[in-house]
């Protein structure tokens, strides 16, 4: 097969360096990628969002199968192009259509659906520019603190939590009176505050069977102990150690059959990654927002323990025969560490040489923001790499992580150093 991927972060990379090792891969495409993904296949100078480009390269290169990685092109649909393609129309493609993706790109939505088919998430209201006053009157009694949600994609930046009923009544002002978050903020979820272990379950869906991937916990803040910014994920731990079998089986029950039973009900056909985002609550799951992609970087430790054929899992999401296939997973621990750029998630300078790559040991270095520039690596965005390693143990896992995260040099590097190990310190 002669397989295209879009997108250029870590967990393209991921994805490229898995489908790499396959014998059923010819030739491997990704569009834009990175360094790391010129490593491992060819890249193609494309924006992800430029469909009929897109569409143009899987005709010149006999693309077989297109995975999408982000969600920003299966929001604005990418598949339903396809679709409207009438010589592309059979081309297998892994990523829900639009309406599948509404599950990510609607807060409101995703937030309706779960109701609809009874799906454990914390109790909500939504209101609308026309609502607001009503909606100010509203927080006036809600418990503190709130969540508040806008409504579209809003890059990880959509969701305040208020301690306060003046915050939370600024923030509502500021996503339904203002223009701060655009498109995104013209409706808000005010939802109840979810106290309990977060973590993330994956799911592929080929639109009548499904398999669950591993789990994995991700560290969104910038600095140690979840202090700072909110980032895209700092680092990653798969499996995850308060996931027991009894509470994944919980998880399946309550939360994978009914959604996808939710879908096939309402005749949304969805064939790739289900990544819900859960609350383990009093030993209960809770849904904390669904996405309709792979999480990144929790992709850089899911995948490293898949032992599956990773196209053939792919080929069959999208053919929808995934009743056809086993996912073997490997019982090791896998850890990663994400070195980012200073000043992120706030500004930062690109264009800083990365040295000592090649000093990595018994690690993957998989590139999110890098740039092949005259023979040198450059740093190219906020994150910059997720360098993972599998080991017997998570004390192993961890230490071969840091130690990798301290051996890369580029001015400014950043990175957590607390990464997995509140799972080494947590008891049940
Ligand atoms: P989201 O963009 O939906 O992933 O939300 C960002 C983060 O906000 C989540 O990863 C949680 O840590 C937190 N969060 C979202 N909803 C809730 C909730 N209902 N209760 C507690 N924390 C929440
Ligand atoms: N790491 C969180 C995400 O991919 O949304």
């Amino acid at each position: 097969m002669n397989i295209l991927i879009l997108g250029s972060g870590g967990r393209e990379h991921a994805f490229a360096w898995k489908i790499a090792q396959s014998p059923l891969c010819d030739n491997l495409f990704v569009a834009p990628g990175n360094a790391g993904t010129a490593q491992v296949a060819t890249n193609l100078s494309i924006s992800y969002n430029n469909f009929p480009a897109i569409a143009d390269a899987v005709r010149t290169n006999n693309i077989d199968l297109l995975i999408v990685g982000p969600e920003e092109p299966l929001v604005n649909g990418v598949v339903d192009f396809f679709q409207q393609q009438a010589d592309l129309i059979d081309l297998p493609i892994v990523g829900p259509d639009a309406e599948g993706a509404q599950l990510e790109g609607s807060k409101d939505f995703s937030k309706q659906f779960m109701l609809r088919h009874n799906i454990p998430t914390a109790a909500s209201k939504t209101f609308t520019a026309d609502t607001l006053t009503e909606g100010l009157t509203y927080l006036e009694t809600h418990s503190l603190p709130v969540v508040l949600k806008a409504d579209g994609l809003a890059a990880g930046k959509g969701v305040i939590i208020a301690e306060t009923l003046a915050d939370a009544q600024a923030a509502m002002n500021d996503m339904l009176g203002g223009q701060k978050f655009g498109q995104a903020g013209s409706k808000v979820v005010v939802e109840q505050f979810l106290r309990g272990i977060e973590l993330s379950v994956f799911v592929l869906s080929d639109g009548v069977n499904y398999k669950i991937l591993p789990e994995a916990k991700d560290y969104k803040r910038i600095n140690e102990g979840d202090q700072g910014l909110n980032t895209g994920g700092m680092g990653a731990v798969s499996p995850v150690v308060f996931a027991n079998e009894s509470f994944l089986r919980k998880v399946e029950e309550k939360v994978v059959k009914p959604t996808l039973a939710g879908l096939q009900k309402e005749n949304i056909r969805y064939k790739g990654f289900i990544f819900i985002g859960l609350m383990k609550v009093n030993g209960e799951p809770y849904v904390i927002e669904y996405n309709a992609r792979m999480g990144d970087p929790e992709t850089e430790v899911v995948l490293p323990r898949i032992q599956t054929d990773f196209a053939e899992l792919m080929l069959a999401t999208a053919r929808g025969e995934l009743d056809r296939i086993t996912v073997q997973v490997s019982a090791q621990t896998a850890v990663t560490t994400v070195v980012v750029s200073g000043g992120y998630p706030n500004e930062y300078e690109k264009g800083k040489i990365i040295s000592d790559l090649d000093r990595l040991e018994d690690v993957t270095a998989f590139h999110a923001g890098t740039l092949a520039n005259d023979g040198q690596v450059v740093t190219n965005g906020g994150r910059v790499l997720a360098l993972t390693a599998l080991a017997n143990s998570l004390e192993n896992a961890v230490r071969k992580s840091q130690e990798a995260a301290r051996t890369v040099q580029f001015d400014g590097k950043h990175y957590r150093k607390d990464i997995g190990l509140d799972l080494i310190r947590y008891a049940d």
